[in-house]
């Protein structure tokens, strides 16, 4: 959508995934969907380094309503969880120079059954604004998944631009319909971000299934990605502690290259700090926010555990790409050995690579011509990222000033 915002992929906070639906606040004090949870994790953000590192929403999914609208039909907060309204934590979020999303749906209710944005545009678009919300997930329950639907997300659209705010928007139709039936062209004039496939578990099986629903259907979503429009394969699941350090790094890696909104759905007070050092890994932000914004292919099978993913990238040298190669062993099966070379993954533009491995604290970049043959190991449900940019004379003649990052 280009309303000038989603430039780079959106980096943020999201509730869902981790918290759910949790509106028992006596049971769960510190997990339920309330203004205290999305106060602490705007602290934490600032102060654990998030911010710093990129991570600039923070959103509350599904559950923040009261059970109905109040009397002049206005959505509201529920007063228990939120007793000081969502303009007051608005507030709170903008001090901290960070932004706030919500969630609605498109249909009469929300998926977890509060009051849903159907018969209510006009008026809810102009609620959002008031509250100052910079980003809003709109879901797709509770409506039949066909054109219909298609074009009640366009028209909601229309109200938000035209309240005048800057509001993200994020869509779930192509979620909730087969990939030929969800008007792919659309999305990008429609919406900043869009969710494509069912919602992501806490598990390696969830993140390696999504990852091959992106691949198989890659040749038509990906070309629709681009700055202010993207692909969403849904939540960062790391720091949740169910996940190896291997595969977090696996899940930050192809996020990146998918050029994938990073969302983290965790609960940051209890985030490892080896998981806050994958989530803030400078390297794979920066492979993930490339300003070129192209999305990532699988573009080779190395093995039969081991796919390989590249990405166009910046620097552009004398007209070639520079790249980010992920190798990715899905498999639980011991680390795996594949040997590619360059060429064979898509890098036949130039003759030589600088190339850097990420996660590595690599200091000195590898000289890689595209026909040398270039072995990895690859552990079980882990990855090895690397970025290669193209080595002209000129760099070659001053190689040994060349550094990693
Ligand atoms: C379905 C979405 O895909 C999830 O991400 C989450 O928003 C839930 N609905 C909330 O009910």
């Amino acid at each position: 959508l280009e309303n000038g915002l989603a430039r780079r992929p959106p980096m943020g906070w999201l509730s869902w995934a981790q918290f759910g639906c949790a509106t028992d606040c006596k049971k769960s004090p510190n997990k339920c969907i309330s203004d205290k949870l999305i106060r602490r994790t705007t602290d934490a953000m600032v102060s654990q380094g998030y911010l710093k590192a990129g991570y600039e929403y923070v959103i509350v999914d599904d559950c923040w309503f009261a059970k109905n609208r109040d009397k002049n039909g206005r959505l509201q907060p529920d007063p228990e969880r939120f007793p000081h309204g969502m303009k007051d934590l608005a507030n709170y979020i903008h001090d901290k120079q960070m932004k706030f999303g919500i969630y609605e749906d498109i249909g009469t209710h929300t998926c977890a059954g509060y009051p849903g944005l159907q018969g209510h545009f006009q008026e809810d678009a102009k609620t959002f604004a008031e509250w100052e919300i910079d980003y809003i997930k709109v879901d797709g329950c509770y409506m039949n998944p066909d054109q219909a639907m298609i074009n009640k997300y366009v028209e909601f659209g229309d109200y938000l631009n035209k309240t005048g705010r800057s509001i993200t928007y994020s869509c779930s139709w192509p979620a909730y319909m087969p990939v030929e039936q969800a008007d792919y062209s659309l999305l990008p004039k429609t919406c900043n971000l869009w969710r494509n496939a069912w919602d992501i578990g806490d598990s390696w099986s969830s993140i390696s299934g999504i990852l091959k629903w992106f691949a198989r259907r890659q040749d038509i979503i990906a070309q629709f990605a681009g700055p202010g429009h993207w692909n969403d394969p849904d939540m960062l699941i790391i720091g949740n502690n169910k996940l190896t350090p291997g595969q977090s790094k696996a899940q930050m890696s192809l996020w990146a290259i998918l050029a994938a909104p990073l969302l983290m759905s965790a609960d940051l007070d209890l985030v490892s700090s080896s998981d806050r050092d994958i989530l803030q890994n400078r390297d794979v932000i920066a492979i993930n926010q490339d300003e070129l914004g192209i999305q990532g292919l699988l573009v080779k099978k190395a093995s039969k555990h081991t796919d390989v993913w590249t990405r166009k990238l910046t620097p552009i040298v004398d007209n070639f790409h520079s790249y980010a190669i992920a190798f990715l062993n899905k498999e639980n099966n011991g680390a795996d050995k594949v040997t590619v070379t360059l060429s064979d993954v898509g890098l036949t533009s130039t003759k030589k690579y600088f190339v850097c491995e990420v996660f590595k604290n690599q200091k000195k970049p590898h000289l890689i011509n595209i026909n040398a043959k270039f072995t990895v190991k690859v552990n079980s449900e882990d990855v090895r990222l690397y970025k290669a940019i193209p080595a002209t004379p000129k760099m070659l003649n001053c190689k040994k000033h060349l550094t990693c990052s």
